[in-house]
């Protein structure tokens, strides 16, 4: 078994940006930072809209992003923690800057402000509509460069292991080849979100809910499961798993959506008309989706001048042009699909869980700030603000703790390289029941999908989990279950 000082579970933006925090706090400590697959496969990586934070101090003001953030989340956001999001994220964009990062800037060298749904005035920081990769190849490249920081990819985690005082103490993890261990004196889950746990997404493949199952299984407590977010623009695609994402900026650029008769529909439900909040926008398609013979709507970019959407959207214009899409002339077929977990492990402004010694950062946390909707571009933010608090404390309770020899490590989960036994047939009646969690209000519905999820479990878990693949399924399916339980016990607040 290896050991370290700080395990960090996880590499996008939270993951990285905590791990160069830790070593900066830091002395001596050394920093483990595991990714599930390669480093360019995180929820963060994906990002195309950008990390929200106040520049335009004549427009805009700390107070109006405080209230933005907290409207969206439908007033149930954290106040304190919105505080420190909103005061700190411009730092942290100054510090992007510092360290090499290439934000957008107009003529006169300003930072290039665009404008996302539920913000009243523009404050979203980007590059072009890859803001995601950019951080990410940056925070990558300076923790590859750090002495004291060690990336290791292709590592799945399986169960956190605890000491004899119910401090969590390390991983297992399954590397492809063998399962292993990792001891640490401070545990940080970055495991982003559940987005594969339903049939529309835009989150990659990765997007599982291993952090959120292993917290679980080692009592930490977990909240908000049913503040699942869903982006109102993806691009339709019948069998494609994640669906793109078309930016919540295009629609700040002045897209508007239009159903099949050519109509635009989001002002019946809100004024704010396609600028509305990420929960309204979704809404409106899904209730306009009722009535239709498609699952789709469109998004109306035709007006754009010529050539603006190929030079501010490159990404999204050249995987449009692969389907065919021009978005100068076409319209482009789009629908709601789960994008971001607003709820989830139980932490403080310091990341710390219930559990002693186990942090949590970025999306898998619940940390109270983005209530049951988060305002667009503010989980870049969130996740950059807060490693500075979750590093600092990691590192205090390192520093505190005298490692005890008397690991409780239970049985060594067993996981082989065996063919997986999920056959589609199961994926299938996952999806039915999340399907119910997504958009229906409907107790009936929602009971039915209770006890499904509770047999597809009861199935796996009866079964030595062999596969990886099974491994994986199994613990979608244990998440499945806790956010219809937590469905259950707010069915009215969606
Ligand atoms: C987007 O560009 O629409 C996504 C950014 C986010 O999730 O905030």
């Amino acid at each position: 078994m290896d050991s370290c000082d700080l395990i960090i579970i996880g590499a996008g933006v939270a993951g990285l940006s905590a791990a160069l925090e830790a070593v900066r706090v830091c002395p001596k400590c050394e920093v483990v930072v595991l990714s599930k697959s390669d480093f360019s496969m995180s929820n963060s990586h994906f990002a195309q809209g950008g990390i929200a934070a106040v520049f335009d101090r004549v427009n805009d003001s700390i107070e109006k992003h405080f209230n933005d953030t907290l409207l969206a989340g439908g007033g149930l956001g954290n106040p304190a923690m919105i505080e420190t999001l909103v005061m700190q994220a411009p730092n942290r964009i100054l510090d992007l800057i510092a360290n090499g990062v290439d934000f957008d800037t107009e003529s006169d060298g300003a930072l290039a402000l665009g404008l996302e749904g539920g913000h009243s005035a523009n404050r979203i920081v980007h590059q072009k509509d890859h803001t995601g990769k950019s951080l990410i190849d940056n925070l990558l490249h300076r923790a590859k460069q750090h002495p004291r920081i060690q990336l290791l990819k292709n590592q799945h985690g399986l169960r956190l292991i605890k000491d004899a005082q119910g401090n969590c103490a390390g991983i297992w993890v399954w590397n492809g080849k063998e399962v292993k261990g990792y001891t640490a004196k401070s545990v940080l889950l970055a495991t982003g979100g559940c987005g594969q746990l339903f049939r529309f997404t835009t989150n990659p493949a990765v997007a599982t809910g291993d952090g959120l199952a292993m917290a679980s299984y080692m009592g930490a407590s977990i909240s908000g499961l049913a503040y699942m977010q869903f982006h109102p623009t993806a691009l339709y695609a019948k069998n494609e798993n994640p669906l793109f994402l078309i930016s919540e900026a295009v629609r700040g650029a002045g897209a508007y959506l239009v159903n099949h008769h050519g109509e635009r529909f989001v002002f019946k439900l809100d004024d704010r008309g396609e600028l509305a909040t990420r929960d309204v926008v979704s809404k409106a398609i899904t209730g306009e989706l009722k009535t239709s013979a498609y699952p789709y709507v469109f998004l109306d970019a035709r007006h754009f001048k010529h050539g603006f959407f190929k030079s501010s959207f490159p990404l999204i214009y050249s995987k449009l042009k692969q389907r065919r899409i021009d978005p100068e002339t076409d319209l482009i077929p789009v629908c709601p699909a789960a994008h971001y977990l607003c709820g989830g492990i139980d932490v403080d402004k310091y990341g710390r869980t219930n559990v002693p010694g186990l942090f949590a950062l970025g999306e898998c946390a619940n940390s109270g700030l983005q209530g049951k909707n988060r305002l667009a571009s503010n989980a870049l933010s969130e996740a950059l603000v807060f490693a500075k608090y979750v590093a600092e404390e990691m590192c205090v309770f390192a520093n505190e703790r005298v490692q005890k020899p008397d690991l409780i490590l239970g049985d060594k989960p067993s996981v082989s390289n065996e063919k997986s036994s999920v056959s589609s047939y199961k994926k299938e009646l996952l999806y039915k029941a999340t399907d119910c969690l997504s958009y229906e209000d409907n107790h009936f519905l929602l009971q039915k999908a209770g006890v499904d999820l509770q047999e597809l479990y009861k199935a796996f878990s009866s079964k030595k989990c062999v596969s990886i693949q099974d491994w994986i399924f199994r613990d979608l399916v244990w998440v499945a279950n806790l956010m219809c339980m937590q469905r259950f016990i707010m069915p009215n607040e969606k």
